[in-house]
């Protein structure tokens, strides 16, 4: 179902030039959540198929962007572009395939061309507010949320929208199932940062507080923690940490509750997911939201 998608995507970008697909041959393809989304919602259609490659190909350019942002080294399990050539190759081949995208999605009906590319002006205001929450430390849960329905859900519920006209379904109720899925979604990756390790991540773990990114299980840790506990995990942000301060961050982050806390949030995000999509609710869209929340990396 995928390597159509997958074809397109090559397709695209070698359309345009041919060391940019070079270099695109070096990004791992990722869970491609968003094509999967498309193709359950719309099913496997020509429009549909190409909509999947354009919102990945969106997606890609932006994780190359904010891999130079963030200064990552790894991406995927692999070298990230930006540490493999540089930032200036990765900023570039990003402006590559989101612009080639943007022009195959001016062949689409205007709801969804307008959908999607006002879904990537707020994704990049969620970066930058990404970027400017990471300066100092903030236990702000409603920044938190705002951040990360700009970062992440505006484009996965833009999906969901764009898939449902594609297919004449109601796209105000996909339009709630995809924005719950994105939230969920990104506080389950933020809890992964802390209970998962590297190899399974394919990126470093622990990264987020040591990159300044206060996420939701911190925001519950400060909460629930005696004023000591609270004292030393401020101490600890945006510091390079040993062994001990990894151990009792994790052991911490168990014990008062916060890791729970967040995973039974991002449940009942998924919940109310399924329930916006009721009446066309099927096994596919379920399983989405169970394999998200369920999953390792
Ligand atoms: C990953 O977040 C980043 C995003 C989901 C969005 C990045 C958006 C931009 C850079 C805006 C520019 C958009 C385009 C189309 C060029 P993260 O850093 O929390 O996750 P990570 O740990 O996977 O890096
Ligand atoms: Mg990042």
């Amino acid at each position: 179902m995928l390597e159509k998608i997958e074809s397109l995507m090559h397709d695209y970008v070698n359309e345009v030039d041919s060391y940019a697909t070079i270099l695109y041959t070096k990004i791992p393809p990722g869970k491609r959540l968003r094509a999967k989304l498309i193709l359950k919602i719309a099913g496997e259609t020509e429009s549909s198929e190409k909509l999947a490659a354009i919102v990945e190909l969106i997606h890609a350019a932006s994780l190359l962007h904010d891999d130079v942002i963030d200064e990552a080294i790894t991406r995927r399990g692999i070298p990230s572009i930006n540490a493999t050539y540089d930032s200036k190759t990765a900023v570039m081949l990003g402006d590559i395939l989101y612009s080639k995208a943007f022009f195959e999605l001016n062949t689409f009906p205007t709801f969804i061309a307008q959908t999607i590319s006002d879904a990537v002006t707020k994704l990049s205001a969620g970066e930058l507010l990404d970027v400017e929450y990471s300066k100092e430390i903030q236990f702000d849960e409603e920044k938190y949320f705002d951040m990360i329905y700009k970062k992440t859900a505006v484009l996965i519920e833009a999906t969901a929208s764009s898939a449902a006209a594609l297919a004449g379904k109601d796209e105000e109720a996909f339009a709630l199932y995809g924005k719950n899925l994105g939230l969920a979604f990104q506080i389950i990756d933020d809890v992964l940062d802390i209970t998962s390790d590297e190899q399974t991540l394919g990126k470093p773990a622990l990264a987020d507080f040591k990159e300044g990114k206060t996420t939701l299980p911190y925001i519950y840790m400060y909460q629930s923690v005696n004023k000591e506990n609270q004292k030393k995990l401020v101490s600890l942000y945006q510091k390079e940490l040993d062994v001990d301060d990894k151990v009792w961050i994790k052991t911490k982050m168990q014990e008062s509750g916060a890791i729970m806390k967040a995973i039974g949030l991002a449940t009942k995000l998924g919940e109310e997911a399924l329930k916006a999509i009721e009446d066309d609710k099927n096994e596919a869209l379920e399983k989405v939201i169970t394999d998200m929340i369920e999953r390792e990396f």
